[in-house]
């Protein structure tokens, strides 16, 4: 069991700040990326288009028999989480659920949560952070272009930088304690917002996801222990846009690493 594949899932690129982070901390583990390019952005759809698209990529990964599911994805994981978490035999890590959590025992009182619509408009930050601790505020603000930007690497062009300056400007009135980056492309777009806001402000969830994880499969004796593996990367279209947009957390130099997947091309 303990060297069945774990597999990583976003729309893009953005799932692979969580999975740097992951191969730092558990770099004996065979790991599955699966990159949706076709699908992207996840922020826009609706909650049945985001079933339909977990449950694809669900069935995929229980097809190479994973050991764990990491969803590097904070849309499917507000919008879709609490519909597939006892579909499968595999563990599922959710990431919404999973940093809210950690952030409700900072005892802060005034949380800021950058996300992508789906996310805004489930409010699954602001009921999971809650359900801990009462006393946190929390202020979700959707930035239904930043994944785009960060996916296209835009993140200079003028209408880019006026649109996060925007965001930032509204998110600024109700004065933060932190500001979550919570839709996984995010980070991509650090420097631009460290321009206009202090970094420290910023909390990118995933070193706190991906400790977590660790920590779970360290009890259920489920770490792997080997370092034989390379990643395999799949995405559903565009590999060459993948590959360059990759590098900023994980340089996926190489495209014979990477399988156009058809199965899960909808
Ligand atoms: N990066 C994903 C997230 O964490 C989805 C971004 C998108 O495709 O809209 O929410």
């Amino acid at each position: 069991m303990n060297n069945q594949p774990i597999g990583i899932f976003d729309s893009g690129v953005g799932g692979l700040s969580v999975f740097a982070e992951l191969i730092k901390l558990m770099s004996e583990e065979n790991y599955i990326y699966f990159g949706d390019t076709k699908n992207l952005p996840y922020g826009n759809k609706t909650k049945e288009e985001l079933l339909e698209i977990s449950g694809n990529i669900f069935d995929f990964f229980q097809s190479k028999n994973v050991k764990a599911v990491v969803m590097a994805c904070n849309t499917t994981s507000a919008v879709t989480y609490n519909e597939l978490k006892d579909k499968y035999d595999f563990k599922i890590f959710p990431i919404v659920q999973t940093v809210s959590k950690e952030i409700a025992l900072k005892n802060l009182e005034r949380v800021g949560i950058f996300a992508t619509k789906a996310t805004t408009d489930s409010h699954a930050y602001k009921r999971e952070i809650r359900k801990y601790n009462v006393r946190t505020e929390v202020y979700e603000i959707a930035c239904p272009k930043w994944a785009d930007i960060a996916e296209k690497r835009l993140q200079n062009e003028p209408e880019s930088i006026e649109d996060i300056k925007s965001k930032l400007s509204i998110m600024s009135e109700y004065k933060p304690d932190k500001i979550i980056l919570g839709c996984t492309h995010y980070p991509y777009l650090i420097g631009i917002l460290s321009h206009f806001a202090p970094l420290e402000l910023f909390i990118n969830p995933a070193k706190i996801f991906v400790q977590n994880i660790y920590q779970d499969l360290k009890q259920s004796e489920l770490l792997g222990n080997k370092k034989e593996y390379e990643p395999k990367f799949y995405v559903s279209s565009n590999p060459e846009q993948f590959i360059m947009s990759s590098k900023l957390f994980y340089d996926v130099n190489n495209a014979e690493k990477i399988t156009i997947s058809k199965s899960l091309i909808k």
